[in-house]
């Protein structure tokens, strides 16, 4: 499906994906731009979370761990994700948040390189990122060398003295994708291991990261995957590590035999090992429910209607680009984009707070980008078109002038 400028209704007509809307909860007249955030609601989850508070926590109270199988949700959930990921489900399970996650596997990976004193990543990745590897290095008394460099330099920084390269597949700002496969054959070939965050790709396209021969990767559940706020996240470990993948965070949950109460540690030989505390049965209830929508989903086809929607978005806004300033920062190129699009301009805060109270949802990330998330589940392309008649309106009035829309929120 290539979008060019035409009747968005006939594309909405001929989208295979469509029905599919019809499974979230849309607010009235809302157009939601913002899934590459916090992800919609499936109607089903408020059903499914009332019933593991009502019947299974307040009836059957303990006994639901092994009743309402509360015990194998972690790898339940993972074996749903690990399809969406290009994983084995055996290699995925879903835990904690990427930052706690990164920080168990980026301790596991260093200790399998322990010759070497190197971690490299993107100097523009998410920050918690490269706080994670910033507390790591302090905590084993600063012998790292982090190396923090700008995308363009990462092939050359990737050297025979590196331990681990940590890299995010699109970028939080700019929705670039960055080619995974070269980048992993360019870090087995020094000898490092990979760390990928999928915090922007997961549910987004499909993702390949056994064809990728990925070694670790982690990722949320509250954007694409639509798990609701601060959804578990999940973390994968490829088949060849399992085994030597040592933890830090070596808590019960991870042990062999968590209630054979041993006072000494021993890992759980599967994925289980890289979990630490007891998960959190209503989250992942919620995660587990929605990620039901996935189920009969063709994810080639899920990428082609991203690509449709995202190109008919950039198409649409170029008058804008020319009238008002926006300058696109998303690349062109199919295959070096994720599912968001972003422009940077002077006045982004502003027009963002202006923009949603017409309706339509979207988000702002400092210094001066606005970002509209895609999500072919319920995205649709009408909503692409009104989106943009609605931001040629707030940019031809000026609205966003108005002092108020110039006030900070917390959470932007
Ligand atoms: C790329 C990326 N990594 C990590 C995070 C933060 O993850 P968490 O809050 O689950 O630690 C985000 C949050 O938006 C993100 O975009």
């Amino acid at each position: 499906m290539t979008a060019t400028i035409q009747d968005a209704a006939a594309l909405d007509a001929r989208d295979s994906l469509a029905p599919l809307r019809e499974r979230f909860h849309i607010p009235d007249e809302l157009i939601y731009l913002d899934g590459n955030s916090l992800g919609m609601m499936p109607k089903h989850v408020p059903e499914r979370v009332q019933n593991a508070m009502t019947a299974q926590w307040g009836t059957d109270l303990i006994r639901s761990w092994n009743t309402h199988g509360w015990i194998d949700l972690p790898a339940r959930v993972g074996a749903q994700i690990a399809r969406l990921i290009g994983a084995e489900a055996h290699e995925v399970i879903a835990c904690d948040s990427i930052s706690v996650n990164l920080f168990k596997l980026l301790s596991a990976a260093l200790k399998l390189r322990p010759d070497r004193r190197v971690i490299v990543s993107d100097i523009d990745n998410f920050p918690t990122d490269l706080y994670i590897a910033e507390g790591i290095n302090a905590m084993l008394g600063g012998q790292y060398e982090l190396r923090f460099v700008k995308r363009d330099r990462l092939e050359a920084a990737i050297r025979d003295d590196v331990a681990v390269v940590m890299l995010t597949e699109v970028d939080y700002r700019t929705g670039e994708r960055i080619d995974m496969k070269a980048l992993t054959a360019r870090t087995h070939a020094v000898g490092a291991l990979t760390i990928w965050d999928l915090a922007h790709s997961a549910g987004a396209f499909p993702v390949r990261l056994n064809d990728c021969n990925a070694d670790f990767a982690v990722g949320c559940g509250y954007k694409y995957l639509n798990g609701g706020p601060g959804a578990p996240a999940f973390l994968m470990v490829a088949e060849r590590h399992l085994g030597t993948a040592m933890p830090v965070l070596s808590g019960w949950m991870g042990h062999a035999a968590p209630f054979a109460f041993d006072p000494a540690y021993t890992p759980d030989s599967t994925v289980r090992r890289l979990t630490a505390g007891t998960p959190s049965v209503i989250g992942m209830t919620a995660l587990e429910a929605a990620l039901e929508v996935f189920d009969d989903v063709d994810m080639n086809a899920l990428r082609q209607k991203s690509l449709a929607l995202t190109d008919l978005f950039m198409e649409l806004m170029q008058p804008l680009e020319a009238q008002y300033g926006f300058k696109l920062v998303t690349p062109r190129d199919h295959a070096r984009r994720g599912s968001q699009v972003s422009y940077t301009h002077a006045d982004g805060y502003a027009i963002m707070q202006a923009l949603i109270e017409t309706k339509v949802i979207g988000d702002f990330r400092a210094p001066d980008i606005v970002r509209f998330g895609f999500t072919p589940l319920y995205t649709s392309f009408q909503d692409v078109e009104n989106a943009v008649k609605r931001l040629t309106e707030v940019m031809s009035t000026r609205r966003y002038a108005e002092p108020r829309f110039q006030v900070k929120a917390k959470v932007t």
